[in-house]
């Protein structure tokens, strides 16, 4: 931590203040990142070797070529924050060791939260698909980068399968099957507040940033694991089980955007592989989906590069020996197809259209990890699969018309497909971890990133109300809301009204927080930064941030402390650095460094808003809302004016994503005449701006072309009660 105040202070105190990247040692070769003559990153081994068990530190000269002549490495400043190292070597296996201190905590590289921490402190572990572990299976976005709480980054820009190693605390690791690598070591660019988003920022910048979704991306998203059973009323196929969701929506009036199909709806063996709907299930799937899309439906259909044995897929790809052999294709799994072959790839894109010529709007791209290719290939092999997935999608609608989302995604995918976190657990462990895994895969870049609501591996009597409940609230602050009802697990046909209020309560509260969802991941889709963050990255300075795993701040307005164990008392840290409101009655106040107990029932979550907060809400997208005669889109803008924040901004993005427009929304304090400023460019909706006083709201009406308002008499509810 030391070290971070050092850092800001050296560039508060000198404008010439200059990283420089230095060979500290030629035997073994070493490497540091120094800033006025002080060591901030120690990259004290390069290594290699035959075997990834038997690697070595290279020793080489200054200039970088080996002593015995088999390699070399070259080293230097790409930027004035960001160095890059190029390894090539006659060995199969290139890493790197990076000093580390006792009291330093290194995030990223797995989205998976080990021990249901943040931070990877004793993990060693593959950059490979996590399997069945506590709290929930196969949690597998991932990524080649690391960030240490002493302000810097390490992205290794490959898709070799690799080995990172923290198991020692003066050491962090990593080790790659391939013969060179290139790496880069990310220093924070200072003049931005957080050296930690600035880190994040660089890395996105080098790797990928994630695309802007259609606004059906957000959800609410219905699905059932298995559509073709668990019928009510007269429902006698899987479309009719679609209405009957779809009809419940309508009449409880609960805003959706989208549903999806899961296996299974094809034919043939394990019913996918065939390229096309099961027709007992599916009597006429290009009614049901323009059907669907008139109620205010975009549809998906489930995916995997998986051959079930004698299925079109298999028979094209056995018979053109596209197949991996390491999967015995007799076995339930079924290998995947060798996607580096060129006509194999071609193939699979081209048999996909099938889904788009139909309508189908996306795909969630299931498994990559279960053995069904060699460990190696599984992060060029899911790189690929994802890349055709948004190629064939992309031809029919375009780079911003359709929603793709896989739960094995790793760093170079990241613009085409977003995370859903695998398979949870139903119950307090997988809601613990699921929240935790969310955080995680911020810190990687991943902001676009939902989970199955309510958990997905469910045993008898799971999941509880209380569980769903408490679930339902998380994903209402999750950049994505998507719930599985069916088999059995029907808020309105298998748990009590007080479920569905509920339901219905967070999924349109997920739905009014659309306008401020979507202008995070807007932004997050230019820099990089998630919508879901950890602690540290708006609060840098305040070193509980680094340990705390069941809160996050949600963009930079809200603080969001979900409810991850049974009961109705949680306790609630606010990071230094401000104020905080909570956000539904506005009227308890928290200082920042503090901790409270707060008790609430089912209905209600933790939620906190930051003095200055500016939040755009509003029904500003249709989905299936034909319950509402001549809809219109409508838009709030929340204001919770503080005077020690003089000025505030956000950025609101509206419209149609891919041709969307960005209008700043800027408050301007003047305590000497005690008004508010709020003045906005052109928002393209009727609406109120609600500025939130201590004597009540204060209300103007927003002009879609942007205006300016003044409020006047405007006491902050985060002003000092003077004693
Ligand atoms: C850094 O080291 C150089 C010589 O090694 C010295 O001249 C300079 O004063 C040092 N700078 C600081 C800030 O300590
Ligand atoms: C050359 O150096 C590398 C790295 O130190 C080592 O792995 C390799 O075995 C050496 N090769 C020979 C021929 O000595
Ligand atoms: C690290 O992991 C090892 C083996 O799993 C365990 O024995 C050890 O206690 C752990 N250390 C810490 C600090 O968690
Ligand atoms: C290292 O070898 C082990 C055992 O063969 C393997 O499981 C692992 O994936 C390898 N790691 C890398 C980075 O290749
Ligand atoms: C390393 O990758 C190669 C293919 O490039 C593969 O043949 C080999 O088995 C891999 N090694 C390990 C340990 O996985
Ligand atoms: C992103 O990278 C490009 C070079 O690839 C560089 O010109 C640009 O300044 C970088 N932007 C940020 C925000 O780091
Ligand atoms: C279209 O969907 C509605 C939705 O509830 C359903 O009632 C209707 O039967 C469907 N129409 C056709 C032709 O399937
Ligand atoms: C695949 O081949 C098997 C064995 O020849 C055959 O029984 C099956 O019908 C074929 N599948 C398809 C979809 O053609
Ligand atoms: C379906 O696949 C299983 C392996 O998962 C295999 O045992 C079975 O024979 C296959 N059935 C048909 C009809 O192809
Ligand atoms: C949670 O669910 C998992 C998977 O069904 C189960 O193994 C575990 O024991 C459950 N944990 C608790 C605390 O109920
Ligand atoms: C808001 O106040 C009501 C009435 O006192 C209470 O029932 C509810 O739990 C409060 N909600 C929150 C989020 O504090
Ligand atoms: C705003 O409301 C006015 C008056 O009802 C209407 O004419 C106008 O079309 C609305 N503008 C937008 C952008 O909805």
């Amino acid at each position: 931590m030391t070290q971070l105040v050092l850092l800001l202070a050296a560039f508060a105190t000198s404008c010439v203040a200059q990283y420089s990247l230095s060979v500290t040692g030629t035997s073994p070769y070493s490497l540091a990142v120094q800033l006025e003559n002080q060591t901030l990153v120690a990259n004290n081994a390069v290594l290699t070797g035959a075997a990834n068990s038997s690697t070595a530190a290279i020793s080489a000269s200054i200039s970088g070529q080996f002593t015995n002549s088999s390699g070399e490495i070259s080293a230097a400043m790409l930027s004035s924050t960001i160095a890059k190292i190029d390894v090539n070597t006659a060995n199969s296996f290139v890493g790197a060791q990076f000093s580390t201190s006792v009291d330093e905590d290194i995030f990223g590289v797995w989205e998976y939260p080990w021990s249901l921490a943040l931070s990877n402190n004793n993990v060693s572990f593959d950059l490979k698909g996590v399997a069945n572990n506590e709290g929930m299976n196969w949690v597998n976005a991932r990524a080649p980068f690391f960030m240490s709480s002493k302000g810097y980054g390490v992205y290794t820009d490959t898709l070799a399968m690799g080995s990172y190693d923290f198991t020692d605390p003066s050491q962090a690791r990593f080790i790659f099957n391939s013969s060179s690598l290139t790496y880069y070591i990310i220093m924070p660019i200072l003049e931005e507040a957080s050296p930690f988003k600035s880190i994040i920022e660089q890395y996105t910048n080098l790797s990928a940033r994630i695309t802007m979704p259609p606004d059906s991306g957000y959800g609410p998203t219905f699905w059932s694991d298995d559509a073709e059973q668990d019928f009510h009323g007269s429902v006698s196929n899987a479309e009719e089980n679609f209405y009957d969701i779809l009809n419940h929506l309508y009449y409880n009036q609960i805003h959706a955007t989208s549903m999806f199909a899961d296996r299974p709806y094809g034919t043939g063996n394990h019913s996918f592989g065939n390229f096309d709907f099961d027709p007992e299930f599916y009597p006429d799937p290009d009614a049901f989906i323009a059907n669907l899309s008139s109620w205010g439906f975009d549809f998906q259909v489930w995916v995997a590069n998986r051959a079930f044995l004698y299925t079109e897929l298999f028979n094209t790809s056995d018979a053109n020996e596209w197949l991996f052999t390491n999967q015995d294709p007799t076995i339930f799994l079924g290998p995947a197809l060798n996607l580096s072959i060129p006509e194999a790839y071609d193939y699979f894109k081209d048999r996909l259209s099938y889904f788009t010529d139909l309508g189908v709007k996306g795909y969630k791209i299931d498994r990559g990890e279960e053995d069904e290719m060699p460990v190696y290939e599984q992060n060029v092999q899911m790189a690929l699969f994802e890349q055709l997935c948004a190629e064939n999608m992309e031809a029919k609608w375009g780079p911003n018309g359709y929603y793709n989302f896989a739960r094995s995604v790793v760093d170079r995918s990241r613009a085409r497909a977003a995370v859903w976190n695998g398979d949870s657990w139903a119950n307090f462990t997988g809601l613990a971890y699921t929240v935790a895994s969310g955080i995680r895969s911020g810190l990687m870049g991943f902001s676009q990133w939902g989970s199955d609501t309510g958990g997905y591996v469910r045993e008898e009597g799971n999941p509880t109300e209380e569980l769903w409940a408490r679930w339902m609230h998380f994903s209402t602050f999750s950049p994505m809301y998507e719930l599985m009802l069916g088999t059995n697990h029907t808020p309105w046909y298998d748990y009590s009204p007080r479920l569905v209020s509920i339901l219905k309560q967070t999924a349109n509260l997920h739905h009014d927080l659309v306008p401020f969802i979507k202008s995070h991941t807007y932004t997050a889709t230019q820099t990089g930064i998630p919508l879901m963050r950890a602690l540290f990255l708006e609060a840098p300075l305040d070193d509980a941030g680094f340990s705390i795993a069941d809160e996050y701040f949600f963009g930079s307005e809200f603080l969001v402390a979900p409810f991850v164990s049974s009961g109705t008392q949680r306790s609630v840290y606010f990071p230094k650095g401000g104020k905080y409101l909570e956000y539904f009655n506005k009227t308890e106040v928290y200082e920042g460094g503090t901790s409270a107990d707060i008790r609430l029932d089912l209905e209600d979550i933790p939620v906190y808003v930051r003095e200055g907060a500016i939040v755009p809400r509003g029904d500003v997208v249709q989905g299936n809302n034909k319950w509402t005669d001549d809809w219109a889109p409508s838009l709030t803008i929340e204001i919770f004016p503080s005077y020690d924040m003089p000025k505030q901004e956000f950025r609101y993005y509206w419209g149609t994503p891919g041709e969307g427009h960005e209008a700043t929304i800027t408050t301007t304090m003047d305590p000497d005449y005690m008004t508010v400023l709020v003045s906005y460019g052109e928002v393209g909706a009727n609406g109120t701006i609600v500025v939130y006083t201590k004597s009540g709201p204060i209300e103007a009406e927003i002009v879609p072309e942007g205006a300016e308002s003044i409020f006047f008499n405007v006491e902050s509810l985060f002003a000092c009660e003077e004693n």
